[in-house]
Formats: structure tokens, sequence, C-alpha cells
């Protein structure tokens, strides 16, 4: 797989670690970013390459994804994992790659879907959110469904203390999916087609 992340990089991290047993059935070609995450850090780690294609060097958003496009396919990936990727993919670019091409988000979708789901589902009074790993679409957050797991919102909990303990239940959620993937017993196609 290639994986595509923005920022710290905790759940390629997870991914990383599980890769780099022989008895877990996927590897991590590469990683890319938008942006110098410091979660590449993690990646020079283990000795896996990465790419940076920032927004910020070209006239369009489109311009943009062709590259960043071109860098993912370099790699001919099985499936591209987007764990804490950042930016909206423009269509041309989820159409190349679907339906390998997966998105982790931290709220129980459809519930709380964009980039700030911990925050709204805190200030909506949920009492209970979690992960979903999904098929990404050309909609933001609105892929068919591959994996959720759920958790309790406790009372007065902040949105950050509320997010490390997604974190680590989305870790572990990432982990097992993509390794059910890699093991074919999860089929993208047929999770596009029911959904
Ligand atoms: C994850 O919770 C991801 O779902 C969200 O941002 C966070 C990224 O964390 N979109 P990390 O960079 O993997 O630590």
């Amino acid at each position: 797989m290639v994986v595509l992340i923005s920022g710290g990089g905790s759940n390629l991290r997870a991914l990383l670690d599980a890769a780099d047993s022989p008895l877990y059935g996927a590897r991590i070609m590469a990683v890319g970013a938008d942006n110098p995450a410091d979660g590449l850090a993690h990646a020079d780690l283990f000795g896996v390459p990465s790419f940076v294609v920032s927004p910020s060097n070209f006239d369009s958003r489109e311009a943009w994804a062709e590259m960043l496009l071109e860098n993912v396919n370099f790699f001919k990936p099985d499936l591209v994992v987007l764990a804490g990727f950042m930016r909206i993919l423009p269509a041309e670019f989820v159409r190349a790659l679907s339906p390998k091409l997966i998105n982790t988000h931290p709220s129980l979708l459809p519930n709380f879907p964009g980039a700030h789901a911990v925050h709204d589902a805190i200030s909506a009074g949920a009492t209970e959110t979690g992960v979903t790993i999904h098929v990404v679409d050309e909609g933001v957050d609105t892929g068919p469904h591959i994996a959720q797991r759920s958790l309790k919102i406790l009372p007065g909990e902040s949105e950050g203390e509320l997010h490390e303990r997604i974190k680590v239940v989305e870790r572990e959620l990432l982990v097992e999916t993509v390794l059910a993937i890699a093991e074919k017993k999860i089929d993208l196609n047929q999770v596009s087609k029911i959904s």
C-alpha cells in the first residue's frame, strides 16, 4: 500500500509497526504527504520512501492532484490509505484509484463528516462516537463503510482527550481492516457495490 498523511502520522506508525512483522500480509511501499508532515519521520525510521506534493507549488487543485497521483502510481500499490490526509481530493484522483482508496475518519459516519469530527460530536452533545473506515468516493466522507467501531464520550471530556482515545481505537481498526483487505476477507469491489 501507499499511505498518505498530513500530520503526526500515528495511524501510519501503527501500520508500519504491524507491517514490520512477517505475519502481517501487507507492506507499505511509500508514504506521501501534502506538506513536510512530522509523520514522515516514521517512514524514514522504517526505511520506507516518502514524497511530498504540496498544493502551494501548483496553479490548480487538479494539477496538484495529478502530480500526487503520479507519485502514488509510481509504486503501483494495491491499496492507497488516507490516514489523516486532510485535503479533499478531486474526482479524477478518486476515480483513478477507486475502490482501492480508503480513508479513516474519527466519527461514526454518516454522523460528523468533515475536518472537525471530534469537535462537532462534542458540540452536538453526542454520547457516543467512534471511527469509520470507508472507501473514498467523490464526496466528503460519504463513501461506503468498510468497518466501524464505537466509543462512549465521557462527561466533560475535551476534544483533545476524546481524539486521543478515538485514535487508540482507530489505529487498531485500521491495522485490522488493512489486513482483512490484504487477506481478501474484505472485497472492496463488493463493499462499493453494496452501498
Ligand atoms: C486521525 O484521527 C484521522 O482520522 C483524522 O486525523 C487524525 C490523524 O492522526 N482525520 P495521525 O496523523 O494519524 O496521528
